[in-house]
């Protein structure tokens, strides 16, 4: 047994699950009148009520002794001071340094890192000013109105969420497009429509190795240089976002549309970053600072609030609790702000590649799960297509639903209609309906005899099953940044306490290895036949047809 799973901590809340277990929400509820206001916590507009959980305040005590065990904040002082607690690639982890204020200090190396993350951020500054007000211009002088983003996982998916979620804010001279698959499909549908003469690519690469970026990079490249008739053409269409500048260089970028960010970012936690570029042309520099000061506040807040208050503590621990207590394989997040489409996506990212892992810190297996599959639609969409499950199913799907008080998109009865359905939602799952509740709607409709007795066990609910709601005041860009940064920091609480590094992945590199074999053997240019019968099958199959 691990440390973690023998430790008084564990093993308390083992008890106490199988006590509160015979508990309902519906009792927690009728026994505390006050449970909304002592299970929600409040920042800057954002509103996470958390009282929609199958936890007493004994369960969130015990919680609480988890992540002091698991001395959170020594790992919380040593993240923010720039240790290098990505052991495995022996880097640091200092996102939070990008969203610095001027006149803050970040050391990592013995180096203070913010000169350099505003130096860049100046310099992103004028590259966007320069596009948007049209003094920088492409290779036939015309102002550039379609900013492509060629990059895949942190190098896509963050800037991506965010320019779909910050569209409010967006110029209307400027159009963003994000290309990441190396399905040519992706590449050639988003090109179809552009004018080559308007269309600026930046190519966001930490590596500037990956393949599908690289290919849709030079795919791109020829695209353009076809069009325009010229090699020259290149310097003024393309940018590019990386850590690698001898390869940016070696691509043909030009310098001055070089943007460098650094080691100790992470890509999925790169957003923050030069990577943010396409949000910045899109929503403006302005705007984009609001993000970063949404994510500094949130910084502020997990560094400061005592751990019972703390926001991001609170939905790591809830999230814990599920996954290792009620053996739940899979959590929701359900925006009900179609802004926010793109969140779950982007958080897929984020959660399941920092802590879908199962090697310790020390190098064992861990015997305990670690993180839930995660997944999500917006809301009212998932509420015709996946809720029966989540509802009726047999399995707990803890959610988290976000929502905004005020739409940026006023009409009639509709955001009435919205937030009443995201409400009434953890309402239902919360609560359930008993089979007398269901009985008495059936008599209510008229039905009885075997009718009844044979529709009723279909109507009746289980209830009792798990919600988190966030509430904000609007979707703007400060909130975005709180929100980003809120889950970014909940993983982070969930990696110290299953005591996994959450910020390398060297699950990603088996299958790209094995890609590298198989493609010349697809080209043709190799005899395939060294693979198992599937696999072998499966490439004669291709080569026949
Ligand atoms: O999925 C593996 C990964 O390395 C991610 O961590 C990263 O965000 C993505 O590929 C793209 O990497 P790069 O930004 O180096 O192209």
């Amino acid at each position: 047994m691990s440390n973690l799973t023998r430790s008084p901590a564990w093993q308390a809340l083992t008890a106490h699950h199988a006590a509160i277990s015979k508990q309902t929400m519906r009792g927690m509820f009728a026994a505390d009148p006050a449970r909304f206001d002592k299970f929600s916590l409040q920042l800057d507009g954002l509103l996470l009520d958390y009282s929609k959980n199958v936890a007493s305040e004994e369960t969130l005590r015990l919680l609480l002794s988890l992540v002091r065990q698991s001395k959170l904040d020594d790992w919380i002082t040593r993240m923010f001071n720039g240790d290098k607690i990505n052991t495995t690639e022996q880097r640091a982890v200092l996102h939070t340094a990008l969203r610095a204020p001027h006149g803050a200090s970040v050391y990592t190396d013995g180096k203070d890192v913010v000169p350099d993350v505003l130096r860049v951020r100046d310099h992103m500054r004028r590259f966007c000013g320069a596009v948007r007000d049209g003094s920088l211009r492409g290779h036939t002088g015309k102002p550039l109105r379609d900013v492509v983003n060629i990059g895949i996982g942190g190098s896509s998916l963050g800037p991506q969420m965010i320019s779909e979620a910050l569209k409010p804010y967006a110029s209307t001279q400027l159009n963003a497009h994000f290309v990441s698959n190396v399905d040519a499909t992706d590449l050639i549908e988003t090109l179809r429509p552009l004018d080559p003469e308007t269309t600026l690519f930046i190519i966001s690469s930490k590596t500037f190795t990956t393949q599908e970026t690289l290919t849709n990079a030079r795919s791109a490249r020829t695209w353009l240089v076809n069009h325009l008739g010229s090699e020259d053409a290149v310097a003024k269409h393309f940018a590019a976002v990386s850590t690698n500048l001898a390869e940016t260089s070696k691509f043909g970028i030009n310098p001055d549309n070089v943007f460098e960010f650094w080691d100790w970012v992470g890509g999925r936690y790169s957003v923050w970053s030069a990577i943010g570029l396409p949000i910045a042309l899109y929503i403006g520099m302005d705007n984009f600072e609001r993000l970063l000061a949404g994510g500094h506040a949130m910084d502020q807040h997990f560094r400061e609030t005592p751990f019972e208050k703390n926001m991001p503590v609170i939905l790591g621990l809830l999230g814990i609790w599920y996954a290792n207590f009620f053996d739940a394989a899979s959590y929701a997040i359900l925006p009900y702000d179609q802004y926010l489409q793109h969140f779950p996506a982007y958080l897929q990212q984020l959660e399941m590649e920092s802590n879908g892992k199962r090697v310790d810190r020390d190098g064992h297996d861990v015997d305990y799960a670690t993180h839930m599959v995660v997944w999500g639609e917006p809301g009212t969409n998932g509420q015709h297509s996946f809720y029966q499950l989540i509802h009726q199913g047999t399995r707990m799907v803890p959610a988290d639903f976000l929502a905004p008080i005020t739409s940026h998109n006023p009409l009639g009865e509709h955001h009435a209609m919205l937030l009443a359905n995201c409400f009434a939602q953890t309402e239902a799952l919360m609560l359930g309906k008993t089979e007398e509740e269901a009985r008495a709607e059936l008599v209510a409709q008229g039905l009885s005899g075997e009718a009844l007795e044979t529709l009723l066990p279909y109507k009746v609910f289980p209830g009792n099953r798990p919600s988190n709601t966030l509430l904000f005041d609007r979707l703007d860009p400060y909130t975005m940044g709180m929100l980003v940064a809120l889950y970014e920091h909940k993983v982070f609480v969930q990696s110290v306490v299953w005591n996994i590094n959450a910020f390398d992945q060297w699950g990603v590199e088996f299958g790209k290895q094995l890609a590298g074999k198989l493609l010349p053997e697809l080209q043709g240019k190799q005899d395939a036949s060294s693979h198992d019968a599937s696999t072998n099958g499966l490439i004669k199959r291709f080569l026949a047809h």
